[in-house]
């Protein structure tokens, strides 16, 4: 058969519509519980960011204010950094990040090889510094960049609101009960709880949280001790489970080793909670959460050496 121009995908189609996996066989909860994890990380990137970094570049072109002589600038801890270099790349657009200087290596490495320029940021602000910078940086020079500004565009949840709901709400035929997110800049959880609520108000919404400033959950935020991204709304949790890093890395281990699921740190504590979850709950429950990213993004972390704790990461988002 020949390949026609409508049979030919692009990047962008490959965001999105990912498999909603069932942890059932591996993390059993109390009889007749269902607990799914939406696999964000086969996204193109291997991050749920570029649902967040598609849509708000695509609205930046539509308003006109992404334009050919921009450079796209935002703050990021890695993932959201990595989705807007790489679509950036296929746009055709120069992309410049701030990133704390504790970001991991493998973050960095991939940046780079992308061609992104990195502003280092003081990793003891971790990812407020980032966002600092960015924020200065953009109102210094409007007229040399395109500021997305992920924490506070509306772009950023509603792309959840809008694909990740619905195809959460479709896989489990609108059965699902409760939902369990951790918060970066918060797309996320707004996105998908808000859109959740108004589907079935009964929907139970599960804040998932770092004990601690000092997590190594990276890509989450300690909501008590950091900047509040713009548009996080504190009406939509019902709950807030903490969980700590050593629990998340054990999850996160566990994922990898009985499950085949190559996931990062907040995958792990998102599972951690939900898998707890999901054993104190009625039969005809359904609980869903997210792997956020991928374990190739934590290839140098003391995790995979089955070692308890590694130093705590870069931050937010
Ligand atoms: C690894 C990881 N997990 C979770 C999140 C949280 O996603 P959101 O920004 O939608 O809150 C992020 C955000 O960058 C992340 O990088």
């Amino acid at each position: 058969m020949a390949v026609t121009r409508t049979t030919l995908s692009t990047l962008f189609d490959c965001v999105g519509n990912t498999p909603l996996l069932d942890l059932g066989p591996f993390f059993p909860g109390a009889p007749g519980v269902g607990l799914f994890a939406k696999a964000e990380f086969l996204n193109p990137t291997g991050s749920v960011k570029d649902r967040a970094a598609v849509a708000m570049l695509r609205a930046g072109i539509k308003a006109g204010k992404l334009t050919p002589d921009k450079t796209i600038l935002d703050a990021t801890s890695g993932n959201t950094g990595i989705s807007y270099a790489t679509f950036g790349a296929a746009l055709g657009y120069r992309v410049e990040l701030c990133i704390p200087a504790n970001a991991s290596r493998e973050r960095r490495a991939i940046l780079q090889a992308l061609g992104a320029v990195l502003n280092e940021s003081d990793p003891l602000l971790s990812s407020d510094g980032a966002e600092l910078a960015a924020e200065e940086l953009a109102a210094r020079h409007p007229e040399r960049y395109f500021f997305p500004d992920q924490y506070n565009n509306p772009e950023n949840w509603l792309a959840h609101y809008h694909h990740t709901a619905r195809e959460i709400w479709e896989a489990t035929g609108g059965e699902v009960s409760h939902f369990v997110s951790g918060i970066g800049s918060g797309g996320t959880f707004v996105g998908v709880s808000r859109r959740l609520k108004e589907l079935n108000p009964g929907v139970t919404c599960v804040l998932m949280q770092p004990d601690s400033p000092f997590h190594a959950l990276e890509g989450n935020r300690h909501l008590e001790t950091t900047r509040k991204p713009g548009f996080y709304d504190p009406g939509l949790p019902d709950r807030v489970v903490t969980v700590t890093t050593e629990d998340a890395k054990a999850c996160q281990l566990r994922l990898a080793r009985t499950a085949g699921l190559f996931v990062g740190t907040s995958s792990g504590a998102n599972v951690h909670v939900a898998s707890e979850i999901a054993r104190s709950l009625p039969p005809g429950s359904l609980v869903v959460t997210i792997l956020c990213d991928s374990g190739f993004r934590y290839l140098d972390d003391s995790v995979w050496r089955g070692e308890s704790l590694a130093s705590p990461g870069a931050g937010n988002a």
